[in-house]
């Protein structure tokens, strides 16, 4: 995926010839035209004239950590279906930055399409707030997970069904396990946009070569990163001891959030290196103690760190391939 970035650009270039070119035959009232059909094509070759790096969040509480930060220096945005999209710069290289809406997840699958439709994109960054599963992480932790498993995806069997799912109700029953009408409930793989074709994935892989980048940070400003870790992504918040437990033990998931898996999935589907950087602000398990402000200040403080790296000169083989 590594070579994703330069073939687009190729793409994006050979685009912006052909455009030219007919923009120089159309007459300028057309090309002022809003019902012009070159309109859209003439506004995305505008903006596909620089690559940039996309950054995605689903919180406002997520765009303020961002702002106070001072990392990013805006100097234009575009509203397109609703969503504002921040151009601007980040220790001189061009960067996009949209904070979308969620719940359900699609709506953040759409943004990453309308990203991948509207800019040259040299890859995704996506941060923001997590629940733990995993007792050894604390609020203020920021995971940097490399699988991503969609959770939400549920056949959900009857009572008795010959092959029961792995979460099964019964299990749960207070104060004994026992049967129960609900069932239990199969978890189904995703179909992801893999090489070309459609694949059946449980997980789905953070791209290496921005794993390795981030791997090197360990600690910023005291906030401890942790890497290697897996995620589960859904619609549904979990805020639940039992079912928190039942993910952590089936699954060994450590974090859980819903918006990852549909940021993962639009990058595979467009080809494009991905990330996530998920700051811990709660501890998923029925306990009213959170900091979404600690935790997306700490995931941007990591972000920071990982721009820097990225943005650093990188051998010629890497760029060759
Ligand atoms: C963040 O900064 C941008 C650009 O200055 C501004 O438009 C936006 O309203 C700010 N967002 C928040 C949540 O403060
Ligand atoms: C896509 O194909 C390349 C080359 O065959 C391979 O190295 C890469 O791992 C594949 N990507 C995925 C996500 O399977
Ligand atoms: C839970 O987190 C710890 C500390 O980060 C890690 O070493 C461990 O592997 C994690 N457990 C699982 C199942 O991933
Ligand atoms: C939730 O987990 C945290 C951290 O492990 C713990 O301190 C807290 O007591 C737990 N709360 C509940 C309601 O189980
Ligand atoms: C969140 O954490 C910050 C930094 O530790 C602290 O100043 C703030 O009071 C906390 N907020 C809540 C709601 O606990």
């Amino acid at each position: 995926m590594a070579v994703a970035g330069s073939r687009r650009m190729i793409w994006a270039v050979e685009m912006a010839v052909i455009v030219m070119g007919l923009m120089a035959m159309a007459s300028p009232t057309m090309q002022l035209s809003m019902k012009n059909p070159l309109q859209g094509a003439v506004q995305k070759i505008n903006d596909l004239g620089l690559s940039v790096y996309a950054i995605i969040v689903t919180a406002t509480s997520s765009e303020e950590a961002f702002n106070e930060s001072g990392i990013f220096n805006p100097d234009s945005s575009v509203v397109c279906k609703g969503r504002t999209f921040l151009l601007g710069t980040i220790y001189g290289r061009k960067f996009v930055f949209v904070n979308s809406p969620d719940s359900p997840a699609i709506n953040v699958a759409i943004t990453m399409e309308i990203l991948a439709d509207k800019f040259n994109l040299l890859g995704i960054i996506y941060f923001g707030s997590a629940g733990a599963l995993n007792d050894s992480l604390s609020i203020g932790n920021v995971a940097v997970p490399n699988l991503i498993g969609s959770t939400g995806l549920w056949t959900w069997q009857p009572i008795n069904a010959p092959k029961e799912g792995l979460l099964k109700f019964g299990e749960f029953n207070y104060p004994e396990k026992g049967e129960n009408w609900l069932g239990s409930v199969q978890y189904d793989r995703s179909t992801a946009y893999i090489n070309g074709t459609f694949k059946e994935r449980f997980w789905i892989r953070v791209t290496p070569e921005w794993q390795k980048i981030a791997e090197e940070i360990c600690e910023v400003d005291s906030v401890q990163v942790v890497h290697g870790l897996r995620i589960s992504s859904a619609d549904t918040y979990v805020n639940n001891e039992a079912y928190k437990n039942f993910l952590y033990n089936t699954f060994k998931t450590s974090v859980v959030d819903k918006s990852s898996v549909a940021v993962a999935l639009g990058a595979y589907t467009n080809e494009l290196p991905f990330i996530l950087f998920n700051g811990v602000s709660n501890y998923a398990n029925g306990s009213d103690v959170k900091n979404s402000t600690l935790a997306n200040a700490n995931a941007v403080k990591v972000l920071n760190r990982f721009i820097q790296r990225l943005l650093l000169p990188v051998p010629a083989s890497y760029d060759d391939e």
